[in-house]
């Protein structure tokens, strides 16, 4: 299962992210977990501070380098050569020589920041060590914006998406612009398997004999939006994965559409203290 990106990259649909994986044992292993259980997809990022763990376990694992798609972001918009330092400390963490997606991780507030950064984006890419390039977190003012002076369209937009969150509208813009979609925080903290949310849902999964976390990441991967939950335990990772086999059918997938509550479980992208502007380190 592959989203094709604008540029003709193929990235899996269905990946392992690890935010909040402290680096060192936990998030190693439960790296080697996934690509041990058929995972090719692993998202990480600078500020989850773990690129290190994420790089071994790759290594580690054996598995050709061009097997494996590995994302990771920016922390925060920074002087131009900063930011190359950044890039280059990231490559080194992961032991590689490219990434397959980097991603800008929040939008400043100020679009002339969004666009310098992207630039920077844009050169990057253009030198050969990234295979695609994105963003997080935007909104479509903010995508408005960087068409101002962007030579190439973002490729993906990672937003908060769940079933109460489930993006219909944003979904549609990128569809048009050719931007693929990516879901993070797919369980809502938790609130996918609590109240209105937890009784449809169990409803769905008990008529697939699968359950409530399988449900919504087929929700999402039959939307044809690029999945990524995180999960450091075993058996749960292996739940996760067997999530690409279960088909909904269209009534399971309108029912799920119709639990939004338009509801955020993390920070609002218009108003977030994460794209500041500042020197690196
Ligand atoms: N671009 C951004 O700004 C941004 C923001 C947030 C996240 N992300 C990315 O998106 C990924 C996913 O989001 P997230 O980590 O915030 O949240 P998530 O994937 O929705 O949820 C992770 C939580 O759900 C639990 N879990 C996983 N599988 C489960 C299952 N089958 N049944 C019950 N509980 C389960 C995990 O517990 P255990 O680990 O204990 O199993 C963990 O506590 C991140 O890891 C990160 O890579 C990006």
């Amino acid at each position: 299962m592959h989203k094709r990106l604008a540029n003709g990259y193929k990235m899996p649909l269905l990946g392992l992210g690890t935010f909040m994986a402290p680096d060192g044992q936990v998030a190693y292993e439960m790296v080697k977990h996934a690509l041990k259980t058929g995972y090719r997809h692993i998202d990480t990022a600078q500020l989850y501070h773990n690129e290190a763990s994420v790089g071994q376990a790759v290594v580690d694992s054996g598995i050709p380098r061009e097997e494996i798609f590995i994302t990771t972001k920016q922390r925060f918009h920074m002087p131009l050569d900063n930011a190359v330092t950044a890039f280059e400390e990231s490559l080194q963490k992961l032991k590689t020589d490219y990434v397959d997606l980097y991603l800008i991780h929040w939008p400043n507030h100020d679009k002339e920041v969004n666009q310098e950064t992207w630039r920077l984006f844009e050169s990057l890419y253009e030198g050969g060590k990234i295979r695609a390039i994105g963003v997080c977190n935007f909104q479509r003012h903010h995508l408005e914006d960087l068409y101002e002076t962007a030579k190439i369209k973002p490729m993906v937009n990672q937003v908060e998406l769940h079933p109460g969150l489930p993006q219909i509208w944003l979904k549609r813009y990128l569809d048009e612009q050719g931007i693929a979609t990516e879901s993070y925080g797919p369980f809502m903290k938790g609130g996918v398997f609590e109240e209105h949310y937890g009784e449809t849902l169990g409803e769905i999964a008990k008529t697939h004999k699968a359950t409530i976390a399988q449900v919504v990441i087929a929700w999402g991967l039959q939307r044809g939006i690029i999945m990524i939950p995180k999960s450091a335990t075993p058996a749960r990772i292996e739940e996760n994965f067997k999530a690409k086999d279960l088909i909904l059918t269209d009534e399971d997938i309108k029912a799920v559409n119709k639990l939004s509550r338009g509801k955020r479980v993390y920070t609002d992208p218009d108003n977030n203290p994460w794209g500041v502007f500042k020197p690196y380190p």
